[in-house]
């Protein structure tokens, strides 16, 4: 493992209802390694190679261009460097139960929760990793499987952040999950909170990325919830890790940006892009392996919170093509 960073670049942004998601996905896509949402502000971290400048000059840079996209002004509020530990402090004081739906709550290890018996309460030690079950993105994808594990299937889990996502799948039925990250901090609490959760003979966590993974290896189910860029990115590869008929859930897509990926697996509709604007800031996408033509697509809306994000289930062909 890595030496742990000493020291974190803080930044405030105060933000609005309309501009949330947008500020913190672009922080996101910046580098920061976790975003704690207060009232009015997004308080974002990033590792300490970043410097102050070059974070608050980017940051300003997006935000001047808010209004032309039609989102309510938003400035910074301050951008500093803070002492490692104060990252933990704050999450432990910010984190708190989290009921993702009535079967299926997070909970971090410290604080109980009364809960029924079939109630599956995931215990998160957050750290510096994401995966509070706070975040929208998170929230999807915990829907989704809920409702699409069957039982038995292999999963991966790329950019496990604490485990969450891998932890739900096994609780849920899956075989066995590989977990990566290519955050050795994050890999780090994913493995803690696997083992927290009971689970570890069924979850390999590992920090790296896809190409430390065996060239036989094949999933029944992947999991990726990263930001558009990456998921763009990662694609071809993830569809080619895929069994056939297995099924590739996406989430950290901002509706808008919807339409790229959908795009990239060959589903884009102008009808569909339309209703999602209108209908959620968030959007998870469950794509399904298959030979042959690409077959029915299925538009549902899913409530994570108070945002209603919107699933859609497509079938891709040909195997590698996803
Ligand atoms: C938004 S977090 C998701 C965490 C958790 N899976 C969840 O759903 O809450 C994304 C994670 O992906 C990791 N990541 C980003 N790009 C990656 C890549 N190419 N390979 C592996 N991990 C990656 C980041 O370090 C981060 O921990």
């Amino acid at each position: 493992m890595s030496a742990q960073a000493t020291s974190w670049l803080k930044l405030r942004v105060e933000v609005d209802p309309h501009n949330r998601e947008a500020v913190a996905n672009f922080l996101f896509e910046l580098g920061c390694c976790g975003c704690e949402e207060r009232e009015s502000e997004l308080v974002a971290y990033f590792p300490e190679a970043r410097s102050v400048p070059d974070v608050r000059r980017e940051v300003a840079a997006y935000l001047t261009r808010l209004p032309a996209l039609g989102l309510g002004r938003s400035r910074i509020l301050a951008v500093e460097r803070v002492e490692a530990r104060d990252w933990n402090a704050e999450w432990r004081k910010h984190f708190k139960p989290v009921w993702v739906s009535p079967e299926i709550a997070v909970k971090p290890s410290w604080v109980p929760l009364q809960a029924r018996q079939d109630v599956l309460v995931i215990e998160v030690d957050p750290k510096q990793a994401f995966g509070t079950g706070a975040h929208e993105t998170t929230q999807l994808m915990l829907r989704l499987l809920e409702a699409y594990v069957r039982g038995g299937e292999a999963v991966l889990d790329v950019g496990t952040g604490t485990g969450i996502l891998a932890i739900a799948a096994v609780r849920l039925g899956a075989k066995r999950a590989v977990a990566l990250d290519k955050d050795e901090v994050a890999a780090e609490a994913a493995q803690e909170n696997v083992e927290k959760n009971g689970v570890s003979p069924r979850v390999h966590v590992f920090a790296g990325e896809l190409d430390a993974l065996s060239p036989d290896a094949r999933f029944d189910l992947i999991l990726a919830n990263l930001d558009k860029r990456t998921i763009l990115q990662l694609l071809d590869r993830l569809g080619g890790l895929l069994v056939q008929n297995g099924l590739l859930m996406l989430s950290g897509i901002l509706v808008e940006e919807l339409h790229r990926v959908e795009g990239a697996v060959g589903t884009a509709s102008r009808k569909q892009k339309k209703k999602r604007v209108e209908q959620g800031e968030w959007a998870a996408l469950v794509l399904k392996k298959k030979g042959g033509k690409m077959s029915k697509r299925r538009l549902a809306a899913i409530d994570v919170g108070t945002n209603t994000a919107l699933l859609l289930v497509a079938d891709v062909s040909p195997e590698g093509e996803i």
